[in-house]
């Protein structure tokens, strides 16, 4: 299991950047359009992300598209949301690929349509070998989802259970913990998104509806996490200690 060391470096660039890419209802709603209009914009927001982390050096971008409870909402927008992603992936695979973007979708399969699960496997296939990002979207994922699937997965196999065990077979087992977790939207709560691995997390809350968020935004984010101290239950004293040494 990956080990965080405690370190405050004033330059330190998250390598894992977690989203809840909240507020295109809302941004949508202002302009007086459907709500679909905000997730195609928000789409777009995505892209720039991507981007972004590419050349900021992120390795890891992990994002919230569709979550267990969203299936909930009105029958249009979840079939527009299912719509948006295969044709989103359709048409930037193949760019992604040569960019070096890995593909992952935590998330539960049951439930998808045999297209949306075609498509999520095909474009994880696709881009297998790539190492630059790796971008995790999270689609019909939910914290509580992942940490009971992968406590089914110890148990059927008569395993033990312990906190290497369970983060193994968590959905994410193949990056490290975020090191920084971004909703955006103005709302300050977690909607069952990463619970187990952001234990350690540090949270940065923005204001700006996902479709607005931008570069600006985005390095605002990193400069306040870069003025952060990860002190992972030890006190100041410790880490200067451990810095110095080191
Ligand atoms: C987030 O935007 C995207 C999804 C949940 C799919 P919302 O659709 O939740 O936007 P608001 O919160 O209603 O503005
Ligand atoms: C969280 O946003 C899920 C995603 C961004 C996919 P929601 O809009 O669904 O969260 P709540 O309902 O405001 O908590
Ligand atoms: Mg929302």
């Amino acid at each position: 299991m990956f080990k965080p060391k405690a370190v405050k470096s004033p330059a330190a660039m998250p390598r894992h950047v977690a989203i809840v890419m909240d507020g295109n209802g809302r941004w949508a709603k202002k302009r007086f359009l459907p709500r679909l209009a905000g997730h195609r914009q928000g789409y777009e927001s995505l892209r720039r992300m991507v981007e972004l982390c590419l050349q900021r050096g992120i390795a890891v971008l992990t994002v919230f598209a569709f979550s267990s409870e969203n299936w909930k909402r009105p029958v249009e927008e979840v079939s527009g949301l299912m719509d948006l992603l295969v044709k989103g992936l359709m048409r930037e695979v193949p760019k992604l690929g040569e960019q070096g973007v890995r593909m992952e979708f935590p998330g539960e399969r049951q439930g998808l349509s045999e297209l949306v699960r075609s498509s999520l496997e095909q474009a994880r296939a696709q881009t297998a070998h790539n190492d630059k990002l790796v971008l995790n979207i999270c689609f019909n994922y939910g914290g509580r989802w992942d940490i009971v699937q992968a406590a089914q997965q110890l148990a059927l196999r008569g395993e033990a259970i312990t906190e290497d065990s369970l983060s193994g077979a968590l959905s994410l087992a193949h990056v490290p913990d975020p090191d920084l977790v971004i909703r955006t939207g103005g709302e300050q709560r977690i909607s069952n998104f990463l619970l187990w691995q952001s234990a350690y997390s540090e949270f940065f809350f923005s204001d700006k509806l996902w479709p607005d968020f931008d570069a600006a935004e985005f390095d605002r984010a990193l400069a306040c996490y870069a003025g952060r101290e990860r002190r992972f239950g030890l006190i100041s004293e410790q880490l200067a200690a451990s810095s110095d040494a080191a």
